[in-house]
Protein backbone atom coordinates (compact mmCIF):
# COMPACT_ATOMS: atom_id res chain seq x y z
CA UNK A 1 0.00 0.00 0.00
CA UNK A 2 1.18 3.47 -0.71
CA UNK A 3 1.48 5.58 1.66
CA UNK A 4 -0.47 9.17 1.32
CA UNK A 5 2.52 12.56 0.25
CA UNK A 6 3.84 13.64 3.24
CA UNK A 7 3.78 10.66 5.58
CA UNK A 8 6.06 10.89 8.15
CA UNK A 9 7.69 7.39 9.94
CA UNK A 10 8.00 7.09 13.70
CA UNK A 11 10.57 4.36 14.69
CA UNK A 12 10.52 3.94 18.55
CA UNK A 13 13.64 2.60 20.17
CA UNK A 14 13.10 3.83 23.48
CA UNK A 15 14.57 5.95 26.02
CA UNK A 16 13.09 8.38 28.78
CA UNK A 17 10.98 10.08 26.49
CA UNK A 18 8.75 6.73 26.53
CA UNK A 19 9.79 6.13 30.64
CA UNK A 20 7.50 5.97 32.98
CA UNK A 21 7.77 6.84 36.91
CA UNK A 22 5.55 5.73 39.65
CA UNK A 23 4.95 9.21 40.56
CA UNK A 24 4.36 12.65 38.16
CA UNK A 25 7.53 14.64 40.57
CA UNK A 26 9.72 11.83 39.95
CA UNK A 27 12.19 13.23 37.30
CA UNK A 28 15.25 10.53 38.13
CA UNK A 29 14.07 7.32 39.73
CA UNK A 30 11.66 6.45 36.25
CA UNK A 31 12.23 3.45 34.25
CA UNK A 32 13.32 4.12 30.51
CA UNK A 33 11.50 2.36 27.43
CA UNK A 34 8.32 1.12 28.90
CA UNK A 35 5.68 3.02 26.42
CA UNK A 36 5.15 2.12 23.04
CA UNK A 37 5.10 4.07 20.54
CA UNK A 38 1.21 4.54 19.17
CA UNK A 39 0.96 6.14 22.92
CA UNK A 40 3.97 8.55 21.95
CA UNK A 41 2.27 9.50 19.27
CA UNK A 42 -1.51 9.42 21.15
CA UNK A 43 -0.01 12.05 23.69
CA UNK A 44 0.27 14.61 20.88
CA UNK A 45 -3.12 15.79 20.21
CA UNK A 46 -1.67 17.98 17.07
CA UNK A 47 -0.73 15.23 15.38
CA UNK A 48 -4.54 13.35 15.07
CA UNK A 49 -4.29 14.97 11.14
CA UNK A 50 -1.01 14.18 10.54
CA UNK A 51 0.05 11.09 8.13
CA UNK A 52 2.21 8.74 10.35
CA UNK A 53 3.44 5.53 9.85
CA UNK A 54 4.95 3.67 13.42
CA UNK A 55 7.33 1.19 13.89
CA UNK A 56 8.72 0.00 17.05
CA UNK A 57 12.18 -0.62 16.24
CA UNK A 58 13.70 -1.55 19.71
CA UNK A 59 12.65 -0.92 23.45
CA UNK A 60 15.24 0.17 25.49
CA UNK A 61 17.48 2.73 27.53
CA UNK A 62 19.91 4.33 25.53
CA UNK A 63 22.70 3.08 27.58
CA UNK A 64 22.89 -0.34 26.20
CA UNK A 65 22.77 0.75 22.91
CA UNK A 66 24.69 -1.60 20.83
CA UNK A 67 25.74 -2.20 17.13
CA UNK A 68 22.73 -4.60 16.47
CA UNK A 69 20.13 -2.19 17.23
CA UNK A 70 22.13 0.21 15.21
CA UNK A 71 22.05 -2.09 12.26
CA UNK A 72 18.23 -2.77 12.39
CA UNK A 73 17.59 0.66 13.27
CA UNK A 74 19.44 1.94 9.89
CA UNK A 75 18.15 -0.48 7.94
CA UNK A 76 14.86 0.56 8.96
CA UNK A 77 15.49 4.08 7.98
CA UNK A 78 16.96 3.11 4.61
CA UNK A 79 13.55 1.38 3.83
CA UNK A 80 11.32 3.82 4.98
CA UNK A 81 13.18 6.90 3.12
CA UNK A 82 12.62 4.62 0.25
CA UNK A 83 9.10 4.85 -0.19
CA UNK A 84 7.74 7.58 -2.39
CA UNK A 85 4.97 8.58 -0.14
CA UNK A 86 7.82 9.17 2.93
CA UNK A 87 8.48 12.72 3.22
CA UNK A 88 10.83 12.23 6.65
CA UNK A 89 11.45 9.92 9.30
CA UNK A 90 11.55 10.87 13.19
CA UNK A 91 13.11 8.78 15.39
CA UNK A 92 12.39 8.42 19.19
CA UNK A 93 15.43 7.63 21.14
CA UNK A 94 16.74 7.94 24.79
CA UNK A 95 18.99 11.16 25.21
CA UNK A 96 22.45 9.56 26.69
CA UNK A 97 23.91 7.94 23.04
CA UNK A 98 21.45 9.93 21.25
CA UNK A 99 24.67 11.64 19.48
CA UNK A 100 25.95 8.21 18.77
CA UNK A 101 23.27 7.25 16.68
CA UNK A 102 22.73 10.27 15.16
CA UNK A 103 26.29 10.55 13.70
CA UNK A 104 26.51 6.78 12.69
CA UNK A 105 23.06 7.43 10.73
CA UNK A 106 24.19 10.76 9.15
CA UNK A 107 27.49 8.86 8.09
CA UNK A 108 26.23 5.55 6.45
CA UNK A 109 22.84 7.28 4.77
CA UNK A 110 23.57 10.98 4.75
CA UNK A 111 19.75 10.95 3.74
CA UNK A 112 18.04 13.62 1.15
CA UNK A 113 15.09 13.73 2.86
CA UNK A 114 15.03 14.69 6.60
CA UNK A 115 15.82 12.32 9.64
CA UNK A 116 15.03 13.66 13.14
CA UNK A 117 16.24 12.72 16.40
CA UNK A 118 13.84 13.20 19.19
CA UNK A 119 13.96 12.59 22.51
CA UNK A 120 13.09 13.55 26.20
CA UNK A 121 14.94 14.82 29.69
CA UNK A 122 11.72 13.92 31.30
CA UNK A 123 9.52 10.71 31.44
CA UNK A 124 6.24 10.74 29.88
CA UNK A 125 4.27 10.67 33.61
CA UNK A 126 6.26 13.90 34.82
CA UNK A 127 4.60 16.74 35.43
CA UNK A 128 7.01 19.13 33.12
CA UNK A 129 7.31 15.95 29.69
CA UNK A 130 9.43 17.70 27.27
CA UNK A 131 8.54 14.57 25.20
CA UNK A 132 5.36 15.66 23.27
CA UNK A 133 6.71 19.11 22.22
CA UNK A 134 9.90 17.46 20.89
CA UNK A 135 7.94 14.65 18.72
CA UNK A 136 5.74 17.04 17.89
CA UNK A 137 8.95 19.49 16.76
CA UNK A 138 10.84 16.54 15.15
CA UNK A 139 7.56 15.81 13.00
CA UNK A 140 7.48 19.27 12.03
CA UNK A 141 11.04 19.55 10.83
CA UNK A 142 10.50 16.38 8.79
CA UNK A 143 7.51 17.72 7.10
CA UNK A 144 9.36 20.74 6.50
CA UNK A 145 10.07 21.27 2.43
CA UNK A 146 13.93 20.90 1.67
CA UNK A 147 15.36 19.63 4.78
CA UNK A 148 17.68 16.52 4.46
CA UNK A 149 20.01 14.98 6.96
CA UNK A 150 19.78 13.30 9.96
CA UNK A 151 19.33 15.64 12.93
CA UNK A 152 17.98 16.22 16.09
CA UNK A 153 14.81 18.60 17.71
CA UNK A 154 14.73 18.88 21.28
CA UNK A 155 13.81 21.95 23.38
CA UNK A 156 12.93 24.31 20.64
CA UNK A 157 16.56 23.90 18.86
CA UNK A 158 17.35 21.60 15.96
CA UNK A 159 21.39 20.30 15.84
CA UNK A 160 23.12 18.80 13.31
CA UNK A 161 24.28 15.05 13.82
CA UNK A 162 27.35 16.52 12.72
CA UNK A 163 28.04 18.40 15.93
CA UNK A 164 25.40 17.86 18.31
CA UNK A 165 25.94 16.01 22.16
CA UNK A 166 24.60 15.86 25.06
CA UNK A 167 26.22 18.64 27.59
CA UNK A 168 23.91 18.69 30.46
CA UNK A 169 22.91 15.46 32.73
CA UNK A 170 19.60 17.03 34.27
CA UNK A 171 18.26 20.01 32.43
CA UNK A 172 15.71 19.87 30.24
CA UNK A 173 17.57 21.85 27.49
CA UNK A 174 20.47 19.53 27.52
CA UNK A 175 21.99 19.42 23.91
CA UNK A 176 24.33 21.70 22.17
CA UNK A 177 26.08 21.96 19.08
CA UNK A 178 29.17 23.20 20.20
CA UNK A 179 31.25 26.16 17.87
CA UNK A 180 29.23 25.08 15.64
CA UNK A 181 26.18 26.23 16.98
CA UNK A 182 22.66 25.27 16.25
CA UNK A 183 21.07 24.33 12.20
CA UNK A 184 17.38 25.86 13.16
CA UNK A 185 14.73 26.88 15.78
CA UNK A 186 11.30 25.55 15.41
CA UNK A 187 8.99 27.95 17.08
CA UNK A 188 5.28 28.00 17.41
CA UNK A 189 5.34 24.86 14.36
CA UNK A 190 7.60 27.09 12.16
CA UNK A 191 10.70 25.99 11.57
CA UNK A 192 13.60 28.75 11.14
CA UNK A 193 16.96 28.02 9.83
CA UNK A 194 20.05 29.49 10.79
CA UNK A 195 22.49 27.54 8.18
CA UNK A 196 22.96 24.77 5.78
CA UNK A 197 21.55 21.33 6.42
CA UNK A 198 23.90 18.59 7.15
CA UNK A 199 25.51 17.14 4.43
CA UNK A 200 28.06 14.39 3.20
CA UNK A 201 28.60 11.29 0.85
CA UNK A 202 27.00 8.27 2.48
CA UNK A 203 29.00 5.16 3.10
CA UNK A 204 26.47 2.73 2.39
CA UNK A 205 24.33 -0.06 4.41
CA UNK A 206 27.21 -2.36 2.69
CA UNK A 207 30.06 -1.01 5.42
CA UNK A 208 28.29 -2.29 8.39
CA UNK A 209 27.12 -5.30 6.56
CA UNK A 210 29.11 -7.96 7.60
CA UNK A 211 27.94 -6.97 11.54
CA UNK A 212 31.62 -7.26 12.59
CA UNK A 213 32.65 -3.68 13.95
CA UNK A 214 36.08 -3.04 15.13
CA UNK A 215 37.22 -2.94 19.08
CA UNK A 216 37.68 0.43 19.55
CA UNK A 217 38.45 2.37 23.16
CA UNK A 218 38.39 5.69 24.54
CA UNK A 219 40.75 6.66 26.78
CA UNK A 220 41.72 9.81 28.62
CA UNK A 221 44.60 11.87 29.58
CA UNK A 222 44.48 13.15 33.17
CA UNK A 223 47.23 13.98 36.01
CA UNK A 224 48.84 11.05 37.02
CA UNK A 225 48.06 8.93 33.70
CA UNK A 226 49.71 5.50 33.96
CA UNK A 227 50.54 3.28 30.47
CA UNK A 228 48.97 0.01 32.02
CA UNK A 229 45.69 0.32 30.31
CA UNK A 230 46.80 0.83 27.06
CA UNK A 231 49.52 -2.18 27.04
CA UNK A 232 46.22 -4.23 28.11
CA UNK A 233 43.94 -2.79 26.01
CA UNK A 234 46.74 -3.88 22.91
CA UNK A 235 47.65 -7.05 24.24
CA UNK A 236 43.90 -7.98 24.65
CA UNK A 237 43.77 -6.97 20.70
CA UNK A 238 42.16 -4.03 20.88
CA UNK A 239 42.30 -2.43 17.19
CA UNK A 240 41.69 1.08 17.57
CA UNK A 241 42.18 4.05 20.40
CA UNK A 242 40.92 7.23 20.47
CA UNK A 243 42.51 9.45 22.98
CA UNK A 244 40.77 12.33 24.87
CA UNK A 245 44.10 14.38 25.66
CA UNK A 246 44.04 17.77 27.78
CA UNK A 247 43.31 21.01 25.88
CA UNK A 248 44.66 21.04 21.94
CA UNK A 249 45.26 16.66 22.54
CA UNK A 250 48.13 17.03 24.57
CA UNK A 251 48.84 13.80 26.56
CA UNK A 252 50.37 12.86 29.87
CA UNK A 253 53.89 11.77 28.61
CA UNK A 254 53.33 8.46 30.14
CA UNK A 255 50.08 7.75 28.50
CA UNK A 256 51.38 9.03 25.20
CA UNK A 257 54.42 6.59 25.18
CA UNK A 258 51.95 3.94 25.64
CA UNK A 259 49.88 5.47 22.71
CA UNK A 260 52.91 5.41 20.40
CA UNK A 261 53.85 1.80 21.37
CA UNK A 262 50.63 0.72 20.33
CA UNK A 263 50.36 2.67 17.06
CA UNK A 264 53.84 0.99 16.38
CA UNK A 265 52.44 -2.44 17.20
CA UNK A 266 49.22 -2.07 14.70
CA UNK A 267 46.85 0.01 16.61
CA UNK A 268 44.86 2.68 14.81
CA UNK A 269 45.42 5.62 17.03
CA UNK A 270 43.67 9.07 16.90
CA UNK A 271 43.71 12.15 19.21
CA UNK A 272 40.68 14.48 20.69
CA UNK A 273 40.26 16.61 23.17
CA UNK A 274 38.51 16.09 26.48
CA UNK A 275 37.51 19.98 26.50
CA UNK A 276 33.57 20.04 25.48
CA UNK A 277 33.99 22.43 22.45
CA UNK A 278 36.60 22.97 20.00
CA UNK A 279 38.98 20.60 17.57
CA UNK A 280 42.48 19.02 18.17
CA UNK A 281 44.62 21.45 15.42
CA UNK A 282 47.56 19.11 13.74
CA UNK A 283 50.93 19.98 13.92
CA UNK A 284 53.77 18.34 11.60
CA UNK A 285 55.56 17.81 14.63
CA UNK A 286 52.19 15.49 15.55
CA UNK A 287 53.13 12.29 16.27
CA UNK A 288 49.26 10.67 16.91
CA UNK A 289 46.84 12.29 14.14
CA UNK A 290 44.40 14.47 15.48
CA UNK A 291 40.40 13.43 14.66
CA UNK A 292 40.34 17.38 13.59
CA UNK A 293 36.64 18.24 14.91
CA UNK A 294 35.17 15.28 16.44
CA UNK A 295 34.49 14.67 19.74
CA UNK A 296 35.99 11.57 21.64
CA UNK A 297 32.72 9.49 20.96
CA UNK A 298 32.41 10.82 17.44
CA UNK A 299 36.10 9.76 16.63
CA UNK A 300 35.54 6.51 17.90
CA UNK A 301 32.42 6.35 15.82
CA UNK A 302 34.42 7.31 12.47
CA UNK A 303 37.10 5.07 13.52
CA UNK A 304 34.68 1.89 13.75
CA UNK A 305 33.41 2.13 10.23
CA UNK A 306 37.27 3.33 8.59
CA UNK A 307 38.62 0.33 10.09
CA UNK A 308 35.41 -1.58 8.90
CA UNK A 309 35.56 -0.22 4.82
CA UNK A 310 39.65 -1.34 5.10
C1 LIG B 1 18.17 6.92 27.78
O1 LIG B 1 19.12 7.50 27.24
O2 LIG B 1 17.55 5.99 27.23
C2 LIG B 1 17.75 7.30 29.16
C3 LIG B 1 17.99 8.71 29.47
C4 LIG B 1 17.23 9.67 28.61
O3 LIG B 1 16.60 9.34 27.62
O4 LIG B 1 17.27 10.88 28.98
Amino acid sequence: MQDTPGTVAVLATGGTIAGTAASATDNIGYSAAQLGVQALVDAVPALAGVPLVTEQVAQLDSKDMDFAVWATLAARVAHQLAQPGITGVVITHGTDTLEETAYVLQRLLAPAKPVVLAAAMRPATALLRDGPQNLLDAVTLAREPGARGVMAALAGTVHSALDVRKQHSYRVDAFGSGDAGPLARIEEGRVRRLREWPAGEPLGLDCIAKGEWPWVELVTSHAGARPDGVRALVAAGVKGLVVAGTGNGSLHHALEAALIEAQAAGVTVWRTTRCLDGPVQATPADQLPSAGTLTPVQARIELMLQLMRT
